[in-house]
């Protein structure tokens, strides 16, 4: 469920101490801005909730997630292992740092498996971009594993799973760096904005350097700051910070109210013949944004969203046909169409994009309907949905000739 539900008074009196002093730049201006650090303490209510050593604020989750990349030394011709099923961000991200993606298959977690990994791995794997989807966490055990084993780097895109955690270490913080995104529809939002996470300070100030243009950060003249590496503006502003730090407060509760809320839906659902759930490699470490169902099979998840749709029912995602969460849409990948020449066109491509074999991914997001959790849902609300829900699935399911 997206923070925006409780957007209040918190959030507009941190806007409001920005706009007191007009200093919407998180560096310097130290005698003008009333000491207030929006984008520090942002990261500091993310370095408590994670227990990260370093948190960098940033501009998005998708230039959080190309930073970590990048400050992780993945460059351009690496092959970088990526799942089929996340947001677009992920796997451009990899493409604009000039890597190249080399697709893997998830399993029931909805996030890559070991054994995807495994069987993804070249002589020219340099890394595992791994996505921990739906507010859940992938299999961390196994994939550590793997990961050790092959020597690779893993990077970790949490985009979705902020405040998720397996066995007790938050996502984002298993492998060299991560990243969340506080975009809109996250479980806390700062408008835009993401938090690039890492527990190695070498590679928190690459990306604090990457991050604005090359600047060290050192002493008190910005334009005679040492540039030790190029970089880029993926600044944050302080009004997106000022929101993101309020939002990040109101995570543990949020947290704790999705999870009721789940849980609740689920004891309603398991009644329900032809509907499971996606499987939790954790389920302590749940952030619970998302309820994900698994219908008997692809067909029988498209005949629930018929009557879904047919007897009103929202607030769902059906990731099979979206545009921008599954690779079965992705034609600007197979057909590399770019705005201007990517690395990848002149390296070529390390699979055939167009023709790719993932049958266990197809078979897992062609039977997965996603619910969004509300933390502000009634248990009268809840009964409702479910009772709804349930009398789709029955009729989606029933025999033809029934
Ligand atoms: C897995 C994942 N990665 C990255 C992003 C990109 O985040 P942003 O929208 O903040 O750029 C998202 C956004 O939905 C996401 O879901």
């Amino acid at each position: 469920m997206p923070g925006k539900e409780l957007f209040g008074e918190e959030e507009r009196k941190e806007i409001n101490d920005v706009l007191a002093t007009g200093i919407l730049f998180r560096y310097g201006h130290d005698a003008l801005r009333n000491n207030h650090w929006k984008a520090k303490d942002f990261e500091t209510e993310v370095k408590k909730i994670t227990g990260a050593k370093f948190a960098h604020a940033m501009s998005s989750g998708s230039t959080a997630i190309a930073t970590a990349l990048a400050a992780s030394g993945i460059g351009a011709g690496d092959e970088v292992i990526v799942p089929p099923f996340t947001f677009m961000a992920t796997i451009e991200a990899v493409l604009f740092i000039g890597a190249l993606p080399v697709f893997a298959e998830i399993d029931e977690t909805l996030c890559l498996s070991a054994e995807g990994i495994k069987q993804a791995i070249t002589k020219k794997t340099k890394g595992v971009c791994l996505v921990h989807m739906c507010g859940a966490m992938a299999e961390m055990d196994s994939i550590m594993k793997v990961i050790n084993e092959n020597k690779l780097i893993l990077v970790e895109d949490a985009g979705q799973s902020f405040s998720s955690s397996y066995k007790g270490t938050y996502t984002g913080l298993f492998g060299k760096a991560g990243s969340y995104s506080f975009d809109f529809f996250k479980i806390a939002t700062a408008g835009e904005g993401g938090v690039l996470v890492t527990n190695d300070e070498t590679t928190y100030k690459k990306a604090d350097v990457y991050s604005d243009h090359g600047h060290n950060h050192e002493g008190n003249n910005r334009g005679m700051e040492n540039h030790p590496y190029l970089g880029f503006n993926y600044r944050i502003s302080e009004l997106h910070a000022a929101i993101g730090l309020v939002q990040t407060r109101r995570v543990p509760a949020i947290k704790e109210k999705n999870r009721h809320n789940k849980q609740f839906l689920i004891n309603e659902l398991s009644k329900t013949t032809g509907i499971s759930f996606s499987r939790l490699a954790d389920p302590d470490g749940d952030s619970a944004t998302h309820l994900n169902l698994f219908l008997p099979d692809t067909e029988a998840a498209k005949r629930t969203v018929t009557e879904l749709r047919t007897a009103n029912v929202g607030g769902f995602d059906y990731w099979f046909l979206n545009m921008y969460h599954f690779i079965n849409q992705w034609d600007h990948i197979k057909e590399m169409r770019t705005v201007s020449k990517l690395p990848i066109e002149i390296l070529g491509a390390p699979q055939d994009y167009k023709n790719l074999q993932l049958p266990k991914t197809q078979e897992v997001i062609g039977k997965l309907i996603s619910f969004g959790v509300s933390c502000k849902w009634t248990e009268p609300e809840m009964r409702e949905l479910a009772t709804k829900i349930s009398a789709c699935v029955t009729k989606a399911i029933k025999p033809v000739n029934a």
